[in-house]
């Protein structure tokens, strides 16, 4: 809760990683990790959340739309009162976005998190695509979460890439993390992390607590709640 009368949101971390830690391999082409029965799982947290986020070399590099696919999903979504897809966020210290990107051409609203410079060096280019929100010199995950607690989101889902989920983990700003392991392995240190190094609150000392693990064919579920008993109190 920051001093403004609005609260942050609850923040969701899914990824799918390798069993040995990989989000994808070095190919141009996006590995799936995932199989059609938990990209089904993860339509629907699509479908849960108020807003998707995603770092700007995700958007670069598989070019996705971030959409709800399932249309009776979409159907509950309006039946509640809710936008048919979840508002798509993006984060970009540089402001290198293509404005020929995918996910500004299809539904739902979009905001860019970047910096003062990011914000010159897009200048125009995503007028009528996307809200451009300069959060000053530097990426503050904290600032950006005020701005969308402000804006009425009070779940995010957070769909990575690395440096993403890094940068949420290690500012201690995770409520959940939903990690699905796939049986591959991927063996090359040019690929794509899940995380990377950084201060992680508490060091190695820290437990999350393991919350729940489902089966999804050959994919193992892993649901932790980084900030232990408390994050409960978020959902
Ligand atoms: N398996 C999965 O579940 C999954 C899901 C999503 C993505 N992926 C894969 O992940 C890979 C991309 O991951 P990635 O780690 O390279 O990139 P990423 O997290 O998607 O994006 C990193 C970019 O986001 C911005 N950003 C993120 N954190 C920041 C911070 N703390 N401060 C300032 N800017 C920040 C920067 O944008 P600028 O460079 O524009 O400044 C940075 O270069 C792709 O290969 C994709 O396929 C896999």
């Amino acid at each position: 809760m920051s001093g403004d009368d609005h609260r942050r949101p609850y923040v969701l971390l899914s990824a799918a990683v390798s069993l040995d830690g990989y989000l994808d391999d070095a190919s141009p082409d996006r590995l799936l990790l995932s199989n059609p029965a938990d990209f089904d799982r993860v339509d629907a947290v699509r479908a849960d959340s108020d807003a998707i986020l995603v770092g700007a070399q995700t958007l670069r590099s598989d070019n996705p739309r971030l959409l709800v696919t399932d249309p009776d999903r979409r159907a509950r979504r309006i039946a509640a009162g809710k936008p048919e897809y979840p508002v798509k966020v993006t984060v970009s210290a540089r402001g290198d976005l293509d404005p020929a990107l995918r996910v500004w051409h299809h539904g739902g609203d979009k905001i860019v998190y970047t910096t003062g410079l990011g914000a010159s060096r897009l200048g125009d280019r995503l007028s009528g695509l996307a809200d451009v929100v300069s959060l000053g010199a530097t990426i503050d995950f904290g600032t950006l979460l005020d701005d969308l607690g402000r804006r009425g989101i009070t779940r995010l889902m957070v769909e990575g890439g690395g440096r993403t989920h890094t940068a949420f983990l290690s500012a201690a700003l995770a409520d959940e993390l939903l990690l699905a392991v796939a049986p591959i392995l991927v063996g090359d240190s040019s690929a794509p992390r899940f995380l990377h190094p950084a201060a992680y609150p508490g060091g190695s000392g820290h437990r999350m607590e393991l919350a729940d693990v489902t089966r999804v064919g050959d994919i193992a579920v892993l649901r932790y709640l980084p900030k232990g008993h408390d994050a409960i109190v978020g959902i």
